[in-house]
């Protein structure tokens, strides 16, 4: 059997009422502008407003899902895949049961799995998709081939930059690698930002380059500001959302949840899933 009958199969099995979970993939073009952080507490943000959520980190070179919770992930997706344990071992739970999954070399050697490895993902995916609503996907920084795959696979992809200039010239490259996919929402988010202003600025300079040169809508989720209880969130080893629920930049990721919850702007949520897949496996 080829592998897109394999495909079909797999997906055929899952059952017409399980509805498809939404995949995000939180990515920026350099490291260390608070991706990890925002994917964390997004995710408590949407399991508070009652959704299920499932975060794997995809991070080859920091990955630290775990530590921003405070928590020991034993296995990841690579132990899974070798079929040396079952899907439901590598999930640790965290707060508002939220499903913790490390991405391990899993993700990374996505490339080279054989036959057998890649119905394991198939199958191990699959299953994500049947307890989660809301899949977040911490890529990490830039463009390893492994993690473009995610990245051009997932309906929706989440950038964060900051004011740096920088990490705005780091963020349009990324998107001209993935701007022509036109399915693709690309939504932007700034964090740590002094004020609106600020953000409407860096927005708007990116926004118009974005158009004029790649043609593509960059939408806009919002800014989370500049606040130091994040740092404090970061020592504690609990996510900023459950240390310091009030802070303002708790305010900003709650806002962000919202206007990815209910305004995106984002046409075929019902097959989410089974693109993703599709997709996935067209790269792979
Ligand atoms: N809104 C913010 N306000 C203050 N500091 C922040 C903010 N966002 C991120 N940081 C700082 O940046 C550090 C790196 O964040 P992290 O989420 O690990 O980035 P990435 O995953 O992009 O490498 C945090 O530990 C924190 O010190
Ligand atoms: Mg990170």
């Amino acid at each position: 059997m080829d592998q897109a009958q394999k495909l079909r199969d797999i997906i055929g099995e899952t059952a017409p009422e399980v509805s498809d979970s939404r995949i995000i993939t939180i990515s920026s073009g350099k490291g260390g502008v608070g991706k990890t952080n925002f994917t964390v507490n997004l995710g408590i943000a949407l399991a508070k407003q009652g959704k299920r959520v499932s975060i794997i980190d995809a991070d080859l070179g920091l990955a630290n899902v775990d530590v921003l919770f405070g928590i020991v992930t034993k296995y990841n997706l690579s132990n899974v895949i070798k079929g040396e344990i079952s899907v439901q071992d590598c999930i640790v739970k965290g707060p508002h049961d939220i499903n913790i999954i490390s991405g391990g070399s899993g993700i990374m050697d996505l490339i080279d799995l054989d036959n057998n490895q890649l119905d394991k993902l198939i199958h191990t995916l699959s299953y994500f998709n049947t307890i989660s609503d809301y899949i977040l996907i911490d890529t990490g920084a830039g463009l390893s081939k492994s993690v473009l795959s995610f990245v051009e696979a997932a309906s929706d992809v989440v950038l964060i930059i900051t004011p740096d200039p920088t990490s705005i010239t780091d963020a349009y490259a990324l998107i001209k690698n993935i701007a022509n996919d036109e399915e693709k929402k690309i939504k932007l988010i700034i964090n740590r930002v002094e004020s609106n202003e600020e953000g409407d600025e860096v927005y708007n300079k990116l926004e118009q380059a974005v158009t004029k040169f790649l043609g593509r809508e960059l939408e806009n989720l919002g800014y989370i500001f500049e606040d130091a209880n994040l740092k404090r969130s970061v020592r504690k080893q609990i996510p900023l959302l459950e240390a310091y629920p009030r802070a303002i930049a708790s305010k900003g990721i709650e806002n962000i949840a919202y206007n990815l919850i209910n305004n995106h702007k984002y046409a075929k949520n019902n097959t989410s899933f089974r693109m993703f897949l599709n997709k996935l496996m067209n790269k792979i």
